[in-house]
């Protein structure tokens, strides 16, 4: 059930792909459905060239024939990508899939930046779930006490015997924000002061469109006007 709300949002964002795009691909599992049907249309005949958020989806990518762009000069037309969670201002947690730092590069970089979720991902408060913060692998602990000075709790992804590592060469604390996180933005600015991180997994004012799929099919919502 729940792949069939990710495919269905995914789906519908597929309505805005147009011929000789540059379109951002995201990593994790809705947005592998939006990158499958991608290739589907190239496969017949849409020529669009695609930048991905992880090396996992540049692997999917290449394998479905979607041609790939690293460097970018300009913007990138449409970014596409899934999100953990979403607040009513269409704020954003992500980054439990790690790709979190590429992905807001990649949605900076965009004209569009469109959200598919299943509408579970949607939240009056962010910090339902834990945040994802991408910090330096060294002296990571000084790293993790200056963020646990903010008032969070938080563990090493993957624990210290396996920590995950992202794309990036980096690890991922993963921040439990007691009471939820009541001011995005400035929360977000904090993180990113403290020594040792490298990017933070808030999305604030990013988001131009969401498409949420719940069992009455796919709407949008969002500042841009234009369909879906
Ligand atoms: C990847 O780093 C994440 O930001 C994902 O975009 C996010 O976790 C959503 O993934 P799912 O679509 O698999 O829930």
């Amino acid at each position: 059930m729940a792949d069939d709300l990710k495919r269905a949002a995914a789906s519908k964002a597929l309505e805005l792909v147009q011929d000789g795009m540059l379109v951002g691909l995201g990593t994790g599992s809705t947005a592998r459905f939006f990158t499958e049907g991608l290739g589907q249309m190239v496969a017949g005949g849409l020529k669009v060239r695609g930048v991905p958020t992880s090396r996992a989806t540049a692997e999917l990518a290449a394998s479905l024939g979607i041609p790939i762009v690293t460097e970018l000069i300009g913007q990138i037309d449409l970014a596409v990508d899934g999100a953990d969670e979403v607040d009513p201002a269409l704020n954003l947690i992500k980054g439990l899939g790690g790709a979190l730092f590429r992905e807001k590069l990649v949605a900076a970089a965009a004209k569009r930046f469109v959200v598919v979720v299943d509408e579970s991902k949607m939240v009056e408060q962010l910090g339902r779930g834990v945040l994802p913060v991408e910090v330096l692998p060294f002296l990571w602990r000084l790293t993790a006490e200056r963020l646990t000075a903010l008032g969070v709790s938080l563990v090493l992804r993957g624990g210290e015997e396996t920590p995950y590592v992202t794309d990036n060469g980096n690890v991922i604390l993963d921040l439990t924000v007691e009471g939820g996180v009541k001011d995005p933005d400035a929360f977000g600015i904090e993180i990113k002061k403290v020594l040792g991180v490298v990017e933070h997994g808030l999305f604030v004012d990013m988001t131009d469109t969401v498409i949420i799929a719940g069992a009455d099919g796919p709407r949008a919502i969002g500042r841009t006007s234009a369909a879906p």
